[in-house]
Protein backbone atom coordinates (compact mmCIF):
# COMPACT_ATOMS: atom_id res chain seq x y z
CA UNK A 1 0.00 0.00 0.00
CA UNK A 2 0.67 3.52 -0.62
CA UNK A 3 1.90 5.50 2.71
CA UNK A 4 -0.87 7.91 3.49
CA UNK A 5 -0.16 11.48 2.14
CA UNK A 6 -0.36 12.82 5.88
CA UNK A 7 2.29 10.46 6.71
CA UNK A 8 4.78 14.09 6.69
CA UNK A 9 5.62 14.40 3.27
CA UNK A 10 5.85 17.28 1.25
CA UNK A 11 1.96 17.46 -0.30
CA UNK A 12 2.11 17.18 -4.38
CA UNK A 13 -0.02 19.10 -6.55
CA UNK A 14 -1.56 21.28 -7.21
CA UNK A 15 0.69 23.37 -5.21
CA UNK A 16 2.89 23.16 -2.82
CA UNK A 17 2.77 24.19 1.19
CA UNK A 18 2.24 27.92 1.31
CA UNK A 19 5.77 28.66 3.26
CA UNK A 20 7.58 26.46 0.97
CA UNK A 21 6.48 28.09 -2.25
CA UNK A 22 8.13 31.27 -0.56
CA UNK A 23 11.33 29.34 -0.79
CA UNK A 24 13.29 28.92 -3.72
CA UNK A 25 14.60 25.18 -4.28
CA UNK A 26 13.29 21.88 -2.34
CA UNK A 27 12.65 21.68 1.09
CA UNK A 28 15.38 20.48 3.19
CA UNK A 29 15.29 19.28 6.76
CA UNK A 30 17.70 22.44 7.77
CA UNK A 31 14.73 24.64 7.03
CA UNK A 32 12.14 23.09 9.50
CA UNK A 33 9.07 21.78 9.14
CA UNK A 34 6.96 23.37 6.45
CA UNK A 35 3.81 24.47 8.01
CA UNK A 36 0.71 23.87 6.02
CA UNK A 37 -1.38 25.67 3.97
CA UNK A 38 -4.34 27.20 6.11
CA UNK A 39 -7.80 25.49 4.66
CA UNK A 40 -9.23 28.82 2.92
CA UNK A 41 -12.57 29.86 2.57
CA UNK A 42 -11.39 33.02 0.16
CA UNK A 43 -12.66 31.65 -3.76
CA UNK A 44 -10.39 32.56 -6.47
CA UNK A 45 -11.32 34.65 -9.40
CA UNK A 46 -14.60 34.13 -11.27
CA UNK A 47 -15.54 32.45 -7.39
CA UNK A 48 -13.75 29.16 -8.12
CA UNK A 49 -12.80 27.00 -5.01
CA UNK A 50 -9.11 27.02 -4.02
CA UNK A 51 -7.25 25.01 -5.92
CA UNK A 52 -7.14 21.80 -3.34
CA UNK A 53 -10.65 21.25 -3.97
CA UNK A 54 -10.03 20.41 -7.60
CA UNK A 55 -10.35 16.54 -8.52
CA UNK A 56 -6.74 15.00 -8.43
CA UNK A 57 -5.32 11.68 -9.37
CA UNK A 58 -2.63 12.55 -6.38
CA UNK A 59 -6.23 11.59 -3.98
CA UNK A 60 -5.18 13.25 -0.79
CA UNK A 61 -4.25 16.71 0.22
CA UNK A 62 -3.35 18.13 3.57
CA UNK A 63 -4.09 21.28 4.73
CA UNK A 64 -4.63 22.90 8.45
CA UNK A 65 -7.57 24.22 10.11
CA UNK A 66 -8.12 27.62 10.62
CA UNK A 67 -9.57 27.65 13.87
CA UNK A 68 -6.83 24.73 15.33
CA UNK A 69 -4.35 24.22 13.08
CA UNK A 70 -5.53 20.59 12.97
CA UNK A 71 -3.86 18.50 9.66
CA UNK A 72 -6.74 17.11 7.94
CA UNK A 73 -6.64 15.19 4.19
CA UNK A 74 -8.70 16.80 1.43
CA UNK A 75 -10.16 13.98 -0.61
CA UNK A 76 -10.52 14.90 -4.40
CA UNK A 77 -11.70 11.84 -6.15
CA UNK A 78 -14.94 10.76 -6.47
CA UNK A 79 -14.68 7.03 -5.47
CA UNK A 80 -13.36 8.01 -2.40
CA UNK A 81 -15.59 10.74 -1.79
CA UNK A 82 -18.26 7.90 -1.57
CA UNK A 83 -16.42 5.92 0.27
CA UNK A 84 -16.23 8.10 3.00
CA UNK A 85 -19.73 9.41 2.40
CA UNK A 86 -21.21 5.64 3.26
CA UNK A 87 -18.96 3.70 5.27
CA UNK A 88 -19.33 3.47 8.58
CA UNK A 89 -15.99 3.45 9.85
CA UNK A 90 -15.90 6.88 8.90
CA UNK A 91 -17.90 9.21 11.58
CA UNK A 92 -19.31 12.53 12.58
CA UNK A 93 -19.97 11.61 15.68
CA UNK A 94 -16.65 10.63 17.10
CA UNK A 95 -15.45 14.78 15.86
CA UNK A 96 -13.97 16.60 18.26
CA UNK A 97 -15.90 19.88 18.46
CA UNK A 98 -13.25 22.18 19.77
CA UNK A 99 -10.42 20.80 16.87
CA UNK A 100 -12.28 19.30 14.05
CA UNK A 101 -14.86 21.74 13.10
CA UNK A 102 -14.82 23.62 10.11
CA UNK A 103 -18.24 25.13 9.92
CA UNK A 104 -20.89 26.29 12.23
CA UNK A 105 -22.72 22.91 11.56
CA UNK A 106 -19.91 21.12 13.83
CA UNK A 107 -20.94 23.04 17.25
CA UNK A 108 -24.45 21.97 16.75
CA UNK A 109 -26.07 19.61 19.78
CA UNK A 110 -24.88 16.00 19.70
CA UNK A 111 -28.57 15.00 19.00
CA UNK A 112 -27.94 17.53 15.91
CA UNK A 113 -28.60 15.17 12.58
CA UNK A 114 -25.31 16.84 11.29
CA UNK A 115 -23.68 15.24 14.44
CA UNK A 116 -25.18 11.44 14.43
CA UNK A 117 -23.76 8.23 13.15
CA UNK A 118 -25.74 5.36 11.89
CA UNK A 119 -27.91 3.47 13.64
CA UNK A 120 -28.65 7.00 15.49
CA UNK A 121 -29.55 8.92 12.19
CA UNK A 122 -31.45 6.14 10.83
CA UNK A 123 -33.96 6.46 13.78
CA UNK A 124 -33.94 10.43 13.70
CA UNK A 125 -34.49 10.44 9.58
CA UNK A 126 -36.61 7.20 9.78
CA UNK A 127 -40.60 8.67 8.84
CA UNK A 128 -39.86 12.20 8.10
CA UNK A 129 -37.99 11.56 4.80
CA UNK A 130 -41.35 10.49 2.74
CA UNK A 131 -42.54 13.82 3.55
CA UNK A 132 -39.26 15.76 1.97
CA UNK A 133 -40.21 13.71 -1.23
CA UNK A 134 -40.92 14.98 -4.70
CA UNK A 135 -44.36 13.80 -4.74
CA UNK A 136 -45.36 15.58 -1.32
CA UNK A 137 -43.98 18.93 -1.89
CA UNK A 138 -45.33 18.72 -5.67
CA UNK A 139 -48.44 20.38 -4.31
CA UNK A 140 -47.09 23.48 -3.46
CA UNK A 141 -45.22 24.35 -6.52
CA UNK A 142 -47.65 26.94 -7.90
CA UNK A 143 -47.30 28.62 -4.74
CA UNK A 144 -43.96 28.74 -5.01
CA UNK A 145 -44.86 29.88 -8.79
CA UNK A 146 -46.98 33.20 -7.42
CA UNK A 147 -44.50 33.84 -4.79
CA UNK A 148 -41.90 34.50 -7.57
CA UNK A 149 -44.46 36.15 -10.08
CA UNK A 150 -44.74 38.56 -6.84
CA UNK A 151 -41.46 39.45 -6.37
CA UNK A 152 -40.69 40.19 -10.00
CA UNK A 153 -43.85 42.34 -10.38
CA UNK A 154 -42.36 44.37 -7.88
CA UNK A 155 -38.87 44.05 -9.43
CA UNK A 156 -40.65 45.82 -12.63
CA UNK A 157 -41.83 48.63 -10.24
CA UNK A 158 -38.83 49.03 -8.30
CA UNK A 159 -35.58 51.10 -9.48
CA UNK A 160 -33.06 50.07 -11.61
CA UNK A 161 -30.57 48.36 -11.32
CA UNK A 162 -31.73 46.22 -8.58
CA UNK A 163 -29.36 43.37 -6.75
CA UNK A 164 -30.99 40.19 -6.98
CA UNK A 165 -29.60 38.55 -4.41
CA UNK A 166 -31.76 41.37 -1.76
CA UNK A 167 -34.62 41.87 -4.33
CA UNK A 168 -35.27 38.77 -5.57
CA UNK A 169 -33.83 35.52 -4.02
CA UNK A 170 -33.59 36.35 -0.70
CA UNK A 171 -36.63 37.33 0.34
CA UNK A 172 -38.27 34.46 -2.62
CA UNK A 173 -36.33 31.64 -0.11
CA UNK A 174 -37.67 33.47 3.19
CA UNK A 175 -41.16 33.33 1.17
CA UNK A 176 -40.46 29.57 0.06
CA UNK A 177 -39.68 28.32 3.02
CA UNK A 178 -42.53 29.96 4.70
CA UNK A 179 -45.32 28.09 2.84
CA UNK A 180 -44.01 24.77 2.51
CA UNK A 181 -42.86 24.80 6.38
CA UNK A 182 -46.33 26.47 7.05
CA UNK A 183 -45.14 29.43 9.18
CA UNK A 184 -45.68 33.18 8.53
CA UNK A 185 -42.77 34.75 6.78
CA UNK A 186 -41.88 36.91 9.79
CA UNK A 187 -40.93 33.60 11.69
CA UNK A 188 -39.23 32.45 8.43
CA UNK A 189 -37.38 35.99 8.37
CA UNK A 190 -36.50 35.29 11.76
CA UNK A 191 -35.28 31.31 11.17
CA UNK A 192 -33.06 32.91 8.37
CA UNK A 193 -31.36 35.07 10.91
CA UNK A 194 -30.68 32.14 12.81
CA UNK A 195 -29.53 30.40 9.90
CA UNK A 196 -27.04 32.65 8.99
CA UNK A 197 -25.98 32.97 12.49
CA UNK A 198 -25.27 28.83 12.46
CA UNK A 199 -24.12 27.87 9.57
CA UNK A 200 -21.02 30.25 8.91
CA UNK A 201 -17.64 29.54 8.35
CA UNK A 202 -14.91 29.01 11.56
CA UNK A 203 -11.83 30.31 11.30
CA UNK A 204 -10.56 31.10 14.94
CA UNK A 205 -11.05 29.32 18.18
CA UNK A 206 -12.74 32.44 19.39
CA UNK A 207 -16.08 32.22 16.87
CA UNK A 208 -17.11 28.95 19.14
CA UNK A 209 -18.84 30.70 21.49
CA UNK A 210 -20.89 33.36 19.28
CA UNK A 211 -21.56 30.28 17.61
CA UNK A 212 -23.05 27.91 20.33
CA UNK A 213 -25.17 31.00 21.65
CA UNK A 214 -26.60 31.10 18.45
CA UNK A 215 -27.64 27.23 18.19
CA UNK A 216 -28.86 28.11 21.98
CA UNK A 217 -31.25 30.52 21.05
CA UNK A 218 -32.06 28.68 17.89
CA UNK A 219 -33.28 25.68 19.77
CA UNK A 220 -35.10 27.89 22.33
CA UNK A 221 -36.76 29.68 19.32
CA UNK A 222 -37.75 26.41 17.71
CA UNK A 223 -39.27 24.31 20.77
CA UNK A 224 -41.80 27.02 21.00
CA UNK A 225 -42.27 26.52 17.11
CA UNK A 226 -42.43 22.44 17.90
CA UNK A 227 -44.96 23.06 20.83
CA UNK A 228 -47.23 25.04 18.75
CA UNK A 229 -47.41 22.55 15.54
CA UNK A 230 -47.45 19.68 17.74
CA UNK A 231 -50.83 21.48 19.48
CA UNK A 232 -52.24 22.69 16.16
CA UNK A 233 -50.80 20.79 13.20
CA UNK A 234 -51.59 22.01 9.77
CA UNK A 235 -50.77 19.98 6.14
CA UNK A 236 -47.26 21.51 6.05
CA UNK A 237 -43.62 19.90 6.41
CA UNK A 238 -43.26 21.17 9.79
CA UNK A 239 -46.59 19.72 10.99
CA UNK A 240 -45.61 16.46 9.23
CA UNK A 241 -42.27 15.87 10.74
CA UNK A 242 -42.27 17.08 14.14
CA UNK A 243 -45.52 14.63 13.76
CA UNK A 244 -43.23 11.71 12.83
CA UNK A 245 -40.54 12.66 15.23
CA UNK A 246 -42.41 12.53 18.19
CA UNK A 247 -44.26 8.95 16.65
CA UNK A 248 -40.34 7.40 17.03
CA UNK A 249 -41.04 8.11 20.07
CA UNK A 250 -38.08 10.92 20.07
CA UNK A 251 -37.84 12.71 23.35
CA UNK A 252 -38.28 16.71 23.30
CA UNK A 253 -34.60 17.82 23.25
CA UNK A 254 -34.07 15.04 20.27
CA UNK A 255 -36.55 16.77 18.81
CA UNK A 256 -35.62 20.16 19.25
CA UNK A 257 -31.98 19.34 18.24
CA UNK A 258 -32.96 17.55 14.52
CA UNK A 259 -35.64 19.91 13.96
CA UNK A 260 -32.04 22.67 14.62
CA UNK A 261 -30.54 21.56 11.70
CA UNK A 262 -33.43 20.89 9.43
CA UNK A 263 -34.71 24.53 10.00
CA UNK A 264 -30.96 25.96 9.58
CA UNK A 265 -30.69 24.23 6.32
CA UNK A 266 -33.69 25.28 4.71
CA UNK A 267 -32.34 28.58 3.62
CA UNK A 268 -29.63 27.33 1.59
CA UNK A 269 -30.47 27.28 -1.91
CA UNK A 270 -30.51 31.23 -1.46
CA UNK A 271 -26.71 31.32 -2.23
CA UNK A 272 -27.10 28.71 -4.62
CA UNK A 273 -29.39 30.77 -6.78
CA UNK A 274 -27.02 33.41 -7.20
CA UNK A 275 -24.55 31.65 -8.18
CA UNK A 276 -26.97 29.59 -11.11
CA UNK A 277 -28.07 33.14 -11.86
CA UNK A 278 -24.64 34.33 -12.69
CA UNK A 279 -23.39 31.26 -14.66
CA UNK A 280 -26.76 31.48 -16.84
CA UNK A 281 -25.81 34.96 -17.50
CA UNK A 282 -22.86 33.99 -19.17
CA UNK A 283 -24.57 31.36 -21.43
CA UNK A 284 -27.83 33.06 -23.30
CA UNK A 285 -27.51 29.95 -25.69
CA UNK A 286 -28.93 27.79 -22.50
CA UNK A 287 -31.32 30.91 -21.28
CA UNK A 288 -32.70 30.54 -24.94
CA UNK A 289 -33.16 26.50 -24.98
CA UNK A 290 -34.66 26.82 -21.86
CA UNK A 291 -36.80 29.47 -22.71
CA UNK A 292 -37.86 27.27 -26.14
CA UNK A 293 -38.28 24.48 -24.28
CA UNK A 294 -39.21 24.77 -20.25
CA UNK A 295 -38.95 21.02 -19.89
CA UNK A 296 -35.19 21.87 -19.60
CA UNK A 297 -34.87 24.11 -17.15
CA UNK A 298 -34.81 20.67 -14.92
CA UNK A 299 -31.34 19.47 -16.11
CA UNK A 300 -30.27 23.09 -16.95
CA UNK A 301 -30.10 23.27 -12.50
CA UNK A 302 -28.67 19.94 -12.38
CA UNK A 303 -25.70 20.91 -14.55
CA UNK A 304 -25.84 24.49 -12.48
CA UNK A 305 -25.35 22.85 -9.31
CA UNK A 306 -22.48 20.12 -10.98
CA UNK A 307 -20.45 22.81 -12.66
CA UNK A 308 -20.59 25.39 -9.87
CA UNK A 309 -22.96 25.79 -7.65
CA UNK A 310 -22.48 23.72 -4.73
CA UNK A 311 -20.55 23.59 -1.43
CA UNK A 312 -16.82 22.86 -2.15
CA UNK A 313 -17.04 20.50 0.81
CA UNK A 314 -18.69 17.95 2.80
CA UNK A 315 -18.58 18.14 6.65
CA UNK A 316 -15.12 16.30 8.09
CA UNK A 317 -15.46 12.41 9.05
CA UNK A 318 -12.87 11.21 11.53
CA UNK A 319 -11.60 7.17 10.32
CA UNK A 320 -12.35 4.68 13.63
CA UNK A 321 -10.07 2.37 12.39
CA UNK A 322 -7.64 2.00 10.08
CA UNK A 323 -9.02 2.78 6.14
CA UNK A 324 -7.25 1.66 3.01
CA UNK A 325 -8.55 4.50 0.32
CA UNK A 326 -8.18 3.23 -3.13
CA UNK A 327 -4.18 2.89 -2.67
CA UNK A 328 -3.77 5.00 0.22
CA UNK A 329 -3.76 3.77 3.53
CA UNK A 330 -5.58 6.38 6.31
CA UNK A 331 -5.10 6.13 9.86
CA UNK A 332 -7.66 5.49 12.83
CA UNK A 333 -8.16 9.46 13.89
CA UNK A 334 -6.94 10.70 10.70
CA UNK A 335 -9.63 13.67 9.68
CA UNK A 336 -10.68 13.86 6.14
CA UNK A 337 -12.67 16.52 4.04
CA UNK A 338 -14.56 15.19 1.21
CA UNK A 339 -14.04 17.67 -1.53
CA UNK A 340 -18.00 18.24 -3.32
CA UNK A 341 -16.20 19.89 -5.75
CA UNK A 342 -13.92 17.13 -6.77
CA UNK A 343 -16.41 14.74 -6.87
CA UNK A 344 -18.73 16.70 -9.23
CA UNK A 345 -15.88 17.62 -11.51
CA UNK A 346 -14.17 14.00 -11.47
CA UNK A 347 -13.52 12.81 -15.09
CA UNK A 348 -14.02 8.92 -14.69
CA UNK A 349 -17.66 10.31 -13.62
CA UNK A 350 -18.42 13.11 -15.98
CA UNK A 351 -16.82 13.42 -19.52
CA UNK A 352 -15.38 16.62 -20.26
CA UNK A 353 -15.73 17.84 -16.17
CA UNK A 354 -14.97 21.29 -16.66
CA UNK A 355 -17.27 22.17 -19.66
CA UNK A 356 -20.75 23.52 -18.57
CA UNK A 357 -23.42 21.16 -20.74
CA UNK A 358 -26.76 20.30 -20.68
CA UNK A 359 -26.46 17.83 -23.17
CA UNK A 360 -25.06 15.05 -21.01
CA UNK A 361 -26.59 11.93 -20.50
CA UNK A 362 -26.22 11.66 -16.61
CA UNK A 363 -28.66 14.33 -16.27
CA UNK A 364 -28.43 13.95 -12.34
CA UNK A 365 -26.02 15.18 -9.99
CA UNK A 366 -26.86 13.83 -6.19
CA UNK A 367 -23.24 14.14 -4.88
CA UNK A 368 -23.87 17.65 -4.44
CA UNK A 369 -26.03 16.65 -1.72
CA UNK A 370 -24.00 14.35 -0.18
CA UNK A 371 -24.32 10.18 -0.22
CA UNK A 372 -25.47 7.85 2.20
CA UNK A 373 -27.17 8.05 5.72
CA UNK A 374 -26.67 12.09 5.60
CA UNK A 375 -27.86 12.80 2.14
CA UNK A 376 -29.63 16.07 1.89
CA UNK A 377 -33.33 15.59 2.88
CA UNK A 378 -33.75 19.18 1.29
CA UNK A 379 -32.70 17.84 -2.22
CA UNK A 380 -36.43 17.86 -3.77
CA UNK A 381 -37.33 21.53 -2.14
CA UNK A 382 -34.22 22.58 -3.08
CA UNK A 383 -34.56 21.49 -6.80
CA UNK A 384 -38.08 22.88 -7.03
CA UNK A 385 -37.17 25.95 -5.86
CA UNK A 386 -34.30 26.77 -7.78
CA UNK A 387 -35.85 25.41 -10.82
CA UNK A 388 -39.24 28.13 -10.12
CA UNK A 389 -36.67 30.75 -9.09
CA UNK A 390 -35.27 30.85 -12.02
CA UNK A 391 -37.38 29.73 -14.72
CA UNK A 392 -39.83 32.62 -13.38
CA UNK A 393 -36.99 35.03 -13.81
CA UNK A 394 -35.83 34.36 -17.04
CA UNK A 395 -39.25 33.99 -18.55
CA UNK A 396 -40.76 36.92 -17.15
CA UNK A 397 -37.67 39.43 -17.90
CA UNK A 398 -36.46 39.54 -21.24
CA UNK A 399 -32.55 40.10 -21.85
CA UNK A 400 -32.05 39.88 -18.55
CA UNK A 401 -28.07 40.58 -17.64
CA UNK A 402 -25.90 41.79 -15.40
CA UNK A 403 -25.27 45.66 -15.43
CA UNK A 404 -21.40 45.40 -14.81
CA UNK A 405 -18.81 42.56 -16.44
CA UNK A 406 -18.67 39.29 -14.91
CA UNK A 407 -14.94 39.94 -14.19
CA UNK A 408 -15.98 42.51 -11.93
CA UNK A 409 -18.28 40.67 -9.43
CA UNK A 410 -17.35 40.40 -5.96
CA UNK A 411 -17.21 36.71 -4.38
CA UNK A 412 -18.12 35.92 -0.61
CA UNK A 413 -15.63 33.63 1.13
CA UNK A 414 -17.64 30.90 2.77
CA UNK A 415 -17.78 26.62 1.86
CA UNK A 416 -20.12 28.20 -1.52
CA UNK A 417 -18.68 31.47 -3.15
CA UNK A 418 -21.31 33.31 -3.73
CA UNK A 419 -21.17 36.86 -5.48
CA UNK A 420 -21.80 39.31 -3.00
CA UNK A 421 -24.65 41.47 -5.40
CA UNK A 422 -25.91 40.19 -8.69
CA UNK A 423 -26.99 43.98 -10.16
CA UNK A 424 -28.87 43.29 -13.14
CA UNK A 425 -31.04 44.98 -16.05
CA UNK A 426 -33.33 43.77 -18.66
CA UNK A 427 -34.96 44.85 -21.99
C1 LIG B 1 -29.30 23.63 -2.95
C2 LIG B 1 -29.50 23.56 -1.64
C3 LIG B 1 -28.86 22.53 -0.73
C4 LIG B 1 -27.66 21.92 -0.82
C5 LIG B 1 -26.59 22.09 -1.89
C6 LIG B 1 -27.55 21.04 0.32
C7 LIG B 1 -26.47 20.23 0.57
C8 LIG B 1 -26.39 19.32 1.61
C9 LIG B 1 -25.32 18.41 1.80
C10 LIG B 1 -24.10 18.31 0.90
C11 LIG B 1 -25.57 17.70 2.92
C12 LIG B 1 -24.70 16.58 3.50
C13 LIG B 1 -23.62 17.14 4.38
C14 LIG B 1 -22.67 16.06 4.83
O1 LIG B 1 -23.03 14.88 4.85
O2 LIG B 1 -21.52 16.41 5.17
C15 LIG B 1 -26.81 18.17 3.45
C16 LIG B 1 -27.39 17.70 4.59
C17 LIG B 1 -28.55 18.22 5.11
N1 LIG B 1 -29.38 19.16 4.50
FE1 LIG B 1 -29.10 20.07 2.75
N2 LIG B 1 -28.67 21.15 1.07
C18 LIG B 1 -29.51 22.03 0.46
C19 LIG B 1 -30.76 22.40 0.87
C20 LIG B 1 -31.36 21.96 2.02
C21 LIG B 1 -32.70 22.31 2.41
C22 LIG B 1 -33.68 23.19 1.63
C23 LIG B 1 -32.91 21.71 3.60
C24 LIG B 1 -34.18 21.79 4.42
C25 LIG B 1 -34.85 20.80 4.79
C26 LIG B 1 -31.71 20.96 3.96
C27 LIG B 1 -31.51 20.23 5.11
C28 LIG B 1 -30.43 19.39 5.34
C29 LIG B 1 -30.29 18.57 6.54
C30 LIG B 1 -31.25 18.51 7.72
C31 LIG B 1 -29.11 17.83 6.38
C32 LIG B 1 -28.54 16.83 7.36
C33 LIG B 1 -29.08 15.46 7.04
C34 LIG B 1 -28.55 14.40 7.97
O3 LIG B 1 -27.62 14.65 8.74
O4 LIG B 1 -29.07 13.28 7.93
N3 LIG B 1 -30.80 21.13 2.97
N4 LIG B 1 -27.31 19.16 2.62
Amino acid sequence: MAPCADAGQTPRSPSRPANEAATSGPWSPDMGVPTLEKLSFQSRTGGKPQDYFNFSRDGLYPVALPASDKRVLVVRDAKMVRLIMTDPRFSLARLDPSEDTVTGTGYQSCNGMLRQDVPHIRRTRHGIISHFSEQSIAPWRHEVEDVADDLISKLLDGCQPPDLNKRYFEPFIVKAVALSAGITEDESDKLYGFSNRVLVRVESADDRARICAAWSELYEYSSELIDRKLRDPDDRLLSRIFAEFKNTRLCHDEIVAASGTILAGFYTPFGILGVCAVELFRHPDVVKACQNEPRLWGRTVEELMRYKAHFNFFLPRVATEDVTLGEVDIRAGQVVLPSIHAAATDPNSFTRPNIFSIDRNRTRCNIVFGAGPHFCPGAALSRQWLQVGLERLFITLPGLRLTKPYSELQWQPGSISMPHEVPVTWD
